[in-house]
């Protein structure tokens, strides 16, 4: 790989142990994908903030590089931590694991990153400009930054993505190549009428869908409305890089790269063309459903955080009820977007009728080995959906967010 007289100094240690440390895992990775440079980038997201996804030896990893010297060189959010930081012990978190979460917190915070400590930074703190190189990670922000915004970004492993944010740099492979950023299937929707598209769920089970048949591939979806919002694309960005892998979307009308059909092809022709009917979605939602019927343990919300728009729809659904008192119900999202909800009488609206907020952290990033007590989950989540059943020993069932408040009143689906 080139690398410039400045890189190559960082790499002979010429800057600091925690600097060249960085940049040899860079390099080494950039050699592994066949770049033949770095690209310097204006903005890091750190999705390797989870104790639990990191444990002891990648926190570690983080307390050596900031014992070395390193910091972050461009401004870099990051994604939620283990635990909500003031509220933790409601959240029933033992004093040794939540220290365990702030000691990588404080590492984080020593090397300089801006403790967003949220999975949707792009709604936190200024979305990233079209075109602009990013060294992100967590797969929701790299897709919804890819095809919702046109940034460039990869999914950066974890712990490499801070050695990125380090040095300020990403090997050129991927998503940053023009011509890789080309639609490879078309998903045409068909028979949908207006009573679809109207709630994140859809797009969710839309995205899980689509994820499953692309794996990697980059789709192109025809016949999303024209009135999807950022909400939406944000869960469909969620879904589509859990059911697969995806790291880059179009959406045809709808994203930048695909004003026309031909637009997000990049004029290539002979690809796959797969119909998506109403039926696919509800096979879907039913595959992802595992609970049955009866108790509702707890309802959540926010995979990924939510923004304050949404906390807002979600106050104006409860219309004065309350969720019964055997259920719980979570809204997962970032202090920012709390902040607003608060100062905007919706917090209060919505811990009156007995929400809970969970700020910097979610349920899937938390304890692991706790047991929670909750066995069956309502979430209009995809990702959620399938990283619960994944990580715990309970059941979700995936319902629409105005589903979702009525089945918490009720304490039962
Ligand atoms: Fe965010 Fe946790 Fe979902 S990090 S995307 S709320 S699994």
């Amino acid at each position: 790989m080139h690398l410039t007289n400045d890189e190559q100094d960082i790499l002979s240690g010429m800057r600091g142990e925690g600097l060249r440390t960085a940049m040899e895992i860079a390099v080494k990775m950039g050699e592994l994908y066949g770049a033949r440079r770095l690209l310097p980038v204006k903005n890091a997201h750190i999705d390797a903030a989870s104790y639990t996804t990191i444990w002891d030896a990648g926190t570690e990893f983080i307390e050596y590089l900031v014992s070395n010297g390193a910091k972050v060189a461009v401004p870099t959010t990051i994604n939620p931590v283990a635990r909500d930081i003031e509220n933790w012990k409601s959240m029933g978190l033992s004093k040794e694991f939540s220290e365990k979460s702030r000691r990588l917190e404080d590492a984080y915070i020593s090397m300089g990153v801006i403790p967003t400590w949220t999975c949707a930074p792009y709604q936190c703190t200024g979305a990233p400009a079209f075109g602009e190189i990013l060294a992100w990670s967590e797969s929701n922000a790299v897709n919804y930054a890819n095809s919702v915004l046109g940034a460039r970004a990869n999914r950066i492993p974890d712990l490499i993505d801070v050695c990125c944010a380090v040095i300020g740099r990403v090997p050129e492979y991927g998503l940053y190549i023009t011509e890789n950023r080309a639609g490879d299937i078309l998903f045409r929707l068909e028979g949908f009428d207006e009573s679809w598209f109207c709630d994140a769920v859809d797009y969710a089970v839309l995205g899980y869908f689509i994820g499953e048949i692309s794996i990697q591939r980059n789709p192109v979806i025809e016949g999303l409305p024209e009135k999807t919002t950022n909400d939406q694309l944000k869960a469909l960005s969620a879904a589509l890089a859990s059911g697969g892998a995806t790291a880059l979307f179009h959406a045809v009308k709808l994203t930048p790269e695909a004003r026309t059909l031909e637009d997000a092809f990049q004029s290539k022709t002979g690809y796959e063309i797969t119909k998506v009917t109403p039926g696919n979605l509800i096979d879907t939602k039913d595959k992802l459903t595992t609970a049955a019927k009866g108790k509702a343990d707890m309802v959540l919300l926010g995979c990924p955080h939510f923004s304050f728009d949404e906390i807002r729809e979600v106050r104006d659904m409860f219309k004065g009820r309350k969720v019964a008192s055997a259920t719980k119900f979570w809204i997962m999202t970032s202090m920012i977007m709390y902040d607003l909800a608060v100062r905007a009488g919706v917090a209060h609206d919505l811990l009156d009728a007995g929400v809970e907020f969970i700020r910097d952290t979610c349920l899937m990033v938390s304890d692991t080995d706790k047991d929670w007590g909750f066995k069956t989950i309502i979430t209009n989540s995809g990702k959620a959906a399938q990283y619960i059943t994944g990580l715990y020993d309970m059941d979700v069932a995936v319902k629409s967010t105005p589903e979702c408040v009525d089945i918490a009143i009720r304490g039962e689906w």
